[in-house]
């Protein structure tokens, strides 16, 4: 007995030297970095339905990252990051040759929003990456980018860089990780079909899934639809007060979701203005999509009605909080 107490106790202690040493390598060589790759050329042919469409995406995406007081992709600090990640700046992402991205090539762009690696082989952490969106709607970003249009003309304004904290670089060599870059075409949904529109835009195009799941962090971005508690929400997150918001459970459970509750014209009016059925205002952080077509939203409802339902009640989860905090 007494000798298998001490194997463990020499097991155990073995265990935590191999832990100890992982966590000051970590520390020691921050976000991991990859060998240069491989970056396709291509060359992105700027037609204005492509800017149009790009316009529509870097909205729902781009800005809300990487967009400064004045709507110019110049960087920001991103002041929702809770603190333990450590403080997040984005990048300038204008046409500017030194600060931004003038100098990068359309290939390296598209290379960089599917996987998370620039043409140096560095890895951008917090970034997210893009590996359902179609060919075509990445394109459409990029010849967004590289348009007439006022957020991205050049500017040499940048943010200082990110202090990511110990649990970020952490994150850099467990959950977050470069993507592959996908072998085959990615095509757009077949658009005469709601379900597979609207699963692609909430998925894909809305990042919808990425708040009203189970967990911020870990999330399968390749199979969205895996990440456990899919669109049963229920994540905490800080209002733009400082106060605490649970974001909502939008599946079709009869209880407790929310796509039960409305009518697919209260769910577009909802998601395209803000504006619950009760007249009440939808808070920060959901923002309302405007740039989304009725068609599209529409879309999103009947896709929602179609996944697992879960049951998970955000009233009563956000009256359980409000009295901890008191
Ligand atoms: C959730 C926030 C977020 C969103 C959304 C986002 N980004 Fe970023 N992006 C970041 C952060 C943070 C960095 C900086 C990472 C680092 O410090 O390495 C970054 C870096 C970049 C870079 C690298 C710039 C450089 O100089 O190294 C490019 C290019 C970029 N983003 C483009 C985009 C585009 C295009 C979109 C929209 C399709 C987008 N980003 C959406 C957060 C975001
Ligand atoms: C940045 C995180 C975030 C993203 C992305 C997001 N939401 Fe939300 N959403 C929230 C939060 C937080 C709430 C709760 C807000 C409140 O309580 O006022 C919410 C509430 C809602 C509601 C109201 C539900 C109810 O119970 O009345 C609907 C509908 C909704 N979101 C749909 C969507 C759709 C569709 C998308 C994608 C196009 C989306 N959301 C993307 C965070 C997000």
């Amino acid at each position: 007995m007494k000798k298998l107490l001490k194997l463990t106790g020499l097991f155990l202690g073995g265990l935590l030297l191999m832990v100890a040493g992982f966590c000051a390598y970590v520390a020691l060589s921050g976000v991991p970095t990859y060998d240069p790759p491989t970056i396709p050329e291509l060359s992105v042919e700027r037609t204005p339905a492509r800017i149009a469409r790009g316009e529509v995406i870097a909205q729902i995406q781009c800005a809300a990252c990487h967009a400064d007081r004045d709507n110019r992709l110049t960087g920001k600090h991103m002041a929702d990051v809770p603190a333990m990640f450590g403080k997040i700046y984005t990048k300038n992402i204008t046409q500017d040759k030194q600060k931004g991205i003038g100098s990068w090539t359309d290939g390296e762009i598209l290379y960089f929003l599917r996987t998370g690696v620039r043409r140096d082989g560095s890895f951008a952490p917090i970034m997210p990456q893009y590996p359902n969106m179609a060919d075509e709607d990445l394109k459409a970003v990029v010849a967004w980018l590289r348009s007439d249009r006022f957020p991205v003309q050049p500017s040499s304004r940048e943010a200082p860089p990110s202090e990511l904290s110990f649990v970020s670089k952490l994150l850099t060599h467990t959950l977050m990780k470069p993507l592959p870059y996908p072998q085959q075409l990615i095509a757009f949904p077949d658009s005469t079909n709601p379900i597979a529109l609207g699963r692609y835009t909430a998925d894909a195009i809305g990042d919808c899934y990425a708040c009203h799941s189970g967990d911020l962090i870990d999330q399968d971005k390749v199979h969205p639809e895996k990440t456990k508690g899919y669109y049963g929400g229920g994540i905490e997150m800080t209002g733009d007060g400082g106060q605490p918001i649970i974001t909502a459970n939008l599946t079709a459970d009869q209880k407790t979701g929310a796509v039960a509750r409305y009518t697919k014209e209260q769910f577009i009016r909802m998601v395209k203005a803000g504006v619950r059925p009760d007249g009440s205002v939808i808070r920060y952080p959901m923002e309302p999509k405007p740039m989304l077509s009725d068609r599209e939203v529409g879309a999103i409802y009947e896709y929602l009605k179609t996944v697992p339902k879960i049951q998970n009640d955000i009233a009563r989860k956000t009256a359980e909080l409000q009295l901890a905090k008191k």
